[in-house]
């Protein structure tokens, strides 16, 4: 920054470190307070924000005249001494000697005032700045760490698995088509198939990355563009596969309570149900699902798939995340591994966050017989030809092996205790939203 009289950068995450020594910070001006002869600037620089205290027989004329005619957002350096504020959250300040315009801004359409979510949603490039919504993001960069660690120190390699696709993983319905040099792609819903070869040459991988459904639904738990972990073992069964979901989903959880609590504190989550999520998680087989939700006056038949009104229903039975197990076959994806004690079943399971937030967690034991799978993806009405590679891997060395997908946007809005997961991604991709 061309400034004559700069002082060595301070940022405000790290300003504890420079009490008594002059700094220049670097920002836009988030909100601010005047008592005639001092102004009291929020300085916000990205990492957090700090009052900037402006005297006027402490600048010059020209400088506090700026001060009175700044409006929110505008850019601005402020250069003076960091002190000790035991009366802000922060516990520092910063008594201002020079104030540096960079840009005017005008009418910054964000106010401190309501605004609907259709108007904050078309402006979701500004409303990113919002201490709230950093909180949040900050938060899903944490988790997404907390995932990564996770797999990483458990020698887990991570193989990133394509976006552009030529077969349909969850289904043909919630696909999204793209052209390919006039020929057809689709975008990826899941890594899984490509995990499951990862994990025969690996043994245990995982992808991060982001997944697409074309889901004609607008419930406040579906994005069309969503980031899914997805985890997958070589000579790995349902409960081995189950006990390693309980395994991160305690330790994430865990973690971003202790990472996070200020954060989690500005955005009003209730950490006691964070502190719940403890091992073990209850496990109910789909069988005992049913009858739960028939003994709450539920009219659901055995066979039925649960929506959202199920899932509360049921999770609200629990302190803390369930996993549902062995869900009727004939309901889920072609991979899924028949359970040989019962033929009406998947080896499958589900886990459903706590507080109604829904399914976080879904997987299983995959089916590694090329005969029954050949039969399966011919009852689904798949190409065969689209899955002649993934055959190979029931042709040479077929093992159990399971896995299973988190999806990141979901679990954030539980473990932010958010309504809807739009807030959960930087810029959310809806069946209604494309832009900004
Ligand atoms: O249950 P799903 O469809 O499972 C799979 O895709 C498996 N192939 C994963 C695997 O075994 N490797 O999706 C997994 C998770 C869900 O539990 C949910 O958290 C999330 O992905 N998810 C969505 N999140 C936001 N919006 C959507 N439309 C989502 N669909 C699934
Ligand atoms: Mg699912």
């Amino acid at each position: 920054m061309p400034n004559p009289e700069q002082a060595p950068r301070a940022w405000v995450h790290t300003i504890g470190r420079q009490v008594g020594e002059e700094v220049t910070m670097h920002g836009w001006l988030y909100n601010k307070r005047s008592s005639g002869k001092v102004q009291f600037l929020q300085l916000r620089d990205g990492t957090g924000i700090v009052q900037c205290v402006v005297v006027k027989n402490e600048v010059t004329p020209e400088v506090f005249a700026l001060c009175d005619s700044l409006q929110q957002e505008s850019a601005i350096s402020v250069t003076g001494e960091v002190r000790v504020d035991s009366r802000s959250p922060l516990g520092y300040e910063l008594g201002a000697r020079n104030v540096v315009l960079h840009h005017a801004a005008d009418d910054y359409p964000i106010s401190p005032k309501e605004h609907g979510v259709a108007f904050l949603m078309d402006h979701r490039h500004l409303w990113l700045r919002s201490s709230r919504q950093h909180a949040i993001l900050r938060i899903r960069a944490g988790l997404a760490r907390a995932c990564r660690d996770f797999f990483d120190s458990r020698n887990f390699t991570l193989l990133d698995a394509p976006i552009f696709t030529p077969a349909a993983c969850e289904g043909t319905t919630t696909l999204f088509e793209t052209d390919y040099f006039g020929g057809k792609a689709f975008l990826s819903q899941s890594g899984q198939l490509y995990m499951e070869a990862g994990a025969m040459a690996f043994g245990k991988v995982y992808c991060f990355g982001p997944t697409f459904r074309a889901e004609k639904s607008k419930t406040r738990r579906h994005l069309t563009e969503f980031w899914m972990i997805e985890p997958e073992v070589a000579y790995f069964d349902l409960e081995a596969d189950m006990d390693l979901a309980e395994e991160f989903v305690v330790e994430i959880a865990q973690r971003m309570r202790r990472e996070f609590e200020p954060e989690l504190t500005l955005i009003g989550r209730d950490l006691a149900v964070l502190d719940r999520v403890r091992k073990p998680l209850p496990r109910i087989r789909y069988d005992e699902a049913i009858e739960l939700l028939r003994a709450k006056g539920c009219a659901v038949a055995w066979g039925d798939d649960f929506g959202g009104d199920e899932e509360t229903l049921i999770s609200q039975e629990f302190d803390r995340p369930v996993i549902i197990h062995r869900y009727p076959i004939h309901r889920k994806a072609f991979y899924m591994k028949q359970d040989p004690a019962d033929a009406r079943l998947a080896l499958c399971m589900d886990m459903l966050a706590s507080d109604g937030y829904g399914e976080i967690v879904g997987g299983g034991q995959r089916e590694d017989n090329l005969a029954a799978l050949e039969r399966k993806i011919a009852a689904h009405g798949l190409p065969k030809e689209a899955f002649s590679w993934y055959f190979d891997l029931r042709r040479y060395g077929s093992v159990p092996h399971a896995g299973f997908g988190l999806g990141l946007e979901r679990t954030l809005a539980w473990i932010c205790g958010l309504h809807h997961v739009r807030e959960t991604i930087p810029f959310p991709r809806l069946m209604d939203r494309l832009s900004p």
